[in-house]
């Protein structure tokens, strides 16, 4: 139990078995939100059980659409593209970034007000970065010191625009394609690194008219989407912190299945394939346009990582595992080019190097990242979440291979993007 807000990881003497992470959580919210502006229903299977999404369907009903869960099953009854109402009331995020960004980019087609709060991390977050293609669109919008939650959208009769990525970031490109959709012509925008890719993934399975072409993504819009049935693979971002348990636990053999491998999403597991770490990829099949696959992997000796540039995007979640895992390589992990660590759910930069020295390590800290040296043992000891669910979740990794017990402090937060996380980590721990 976590009630207490404490929670004790013990070492394990081997991680093995058989697991299922759940179903991944940014694409579970690009469904719901195309699915909400679609028409007909959309039926999404094994969609995510994280707070966040509970926060994009519950925004979602607020702009009235219909949503019924059944399990892991999600029903949407789509509006059409004109069809969200005037909300009930404000639009509350809580802790998701994902929710309040993307969902911009909706209601900016609307010409009603829409006023979106979130809880204290979430309201430190900025927000710039969408207000301002959303106002090139044609959009009113308000914001605490004109980047902060509170945020107030008033759009409608948007004009496309033409918008060049000033940072990698698959939450600002959705905003603007979302808003694309409510636009009178072609929306483009230019990424200079690839992000992920889910959203157009999803957009042109709904029927959308959405090109890419050398790092240039088009939306037409105006065109009516279609509803339909998807299934969602397994979180690669979740399955993560069983694939470093399992590299790092000696005599450990893992079996991840059904687990979203999109490229734009795995830089994570390519990075380790290359450096040699025993992970092998089986059974690869594709859902609602993503690949999906099962992930073996054993414990494995790792000389050490530099990690930086086109590669920070596609494993930009992952950073506080693999921090957390280069104690255990050779060499140690290098970080860099990673600044926007420092503005997810906590800085994550801080958090890392705060726990890895609470736990004994050395770890030098950049501006822009981490170097974390290797051959270290970690000692136990109590770390904190800083109330954000992927560090608390890199750090119970550590106890599973720590030299003593690790406690967590305030471990609930995993619930965000992982609500089993406790429970499949004592599963596959022996
Ligand atoms: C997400 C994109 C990333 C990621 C976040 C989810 C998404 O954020 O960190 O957890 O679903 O598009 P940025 O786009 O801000 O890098």
């Amino acid at each position: 139990m976590i009630d207490a807000g404490r929670l004790e990881i013990t070492p394990a003497v081997r991680i093995g078995g058989v697991a299922s992470v759940p179903g991944d959580k940014a694409i579970s919210h690009r469904l719901a939100m195309i699915g909400a502006i679609a028409e007909g229903t959309t039926v999404i299977r094994n969609f995510a059980g994280s707070a966040d999404c509970r926060s994009t369907l519950e925004c979602l009903r607020r702009l009235g659409v219909p949503i019924r869960c059944d399990g892991t099953t999600v029903s949407v009854e789509g509006r059409g593209l004109q069809g969200l109402q005037v909300p009930s009331r404000e639009l509350d995020a809580e802790n998701s970034g994902t929710t309040v960004r993307f969902m911009s980019g909706l209601v900016a087609g609307y010409p009603f007000e829409s006023t979106f709060v979130g809880d204290e991390s979430l309201s430190r977050r900025p927000m710039k970065r969408i207000i301002d293609p959303l106002r090139r669109f044609g959009a009113t919008i308000q914001a605490r010191d004109d980047n902060y939650l509170p945020l107030k959208i008033k759009g409608g009769a948007l004009k496309p625009i033409d918008f060049t990525m000033p940072i990698a970031s698959a939450q600002v490109k959705s905003a603007v394609l979302l808003a694309g959709l409510y636009a009178s012509g072609t929306t483009r925008v230019h990424e200079p690194v690839a992000s992920r890719n889910h959203t157009e993934i999803a957009l042109s399975e709904f029927g959308a008219q959405v090109r890419t072409k050398a790092g240039t993504i088009e939306v037409e819009g105006g065109h009516a989407l279609r509803g339909k049935e998807f299934s969602v693979p397994g979180d690669v971002s979740s399955a993560a912190f069983f694939v470093a348990a399992a590299l790092a636990v000696p005599d450990s053999q893992l079996r991840l299945t059904n687990v979203g491998l999109n490229p734009t999403r795995s830089g994570f597991i390519t990075l380790l394939e290359n450096a040699q770490a025993n992970i092998t990829v089986a059974q690869l099949s594709a859902e609602g346009g993503e690949p999906i696959g099962d992930v073996i992997v054993k414990s494995s000796d790792i000389t050490g990582l530099e990690v930086g540039g086109a590669w920070i995007p596609n494993l930009i979640d992952e950073i506080p595992v693999i921090a957390v895992l280069g104690t255990r390589t050779r060499k140690g992990i290098r970080i860099r080019d990673a600044a926007e660590l420092r503005v997810k759910e906590s800085d994550r930069i801080h958090a890392v190097a705060t726990n890895l020295r609470a736990l004994g390590a050395e770890v030098e800290e950049y501006p822009d990242g981490l170097f974390v040296p290797g051959c270290q043992t970690l000692r136990g000891g109590v770390v904190d979440s800083f109330g954000d669910h992927r560090i608390a979740m890199a750090f119970a990794v550590a106890g599973l291979f720590a030299e003593a017990p690790v406690t967590i402090q305030n471990p609930a937060c995993v619930g965000i993007s992982f609500p089993g996380f406790f429970e499949l980590l004592r599963q596959v721990s022996l």
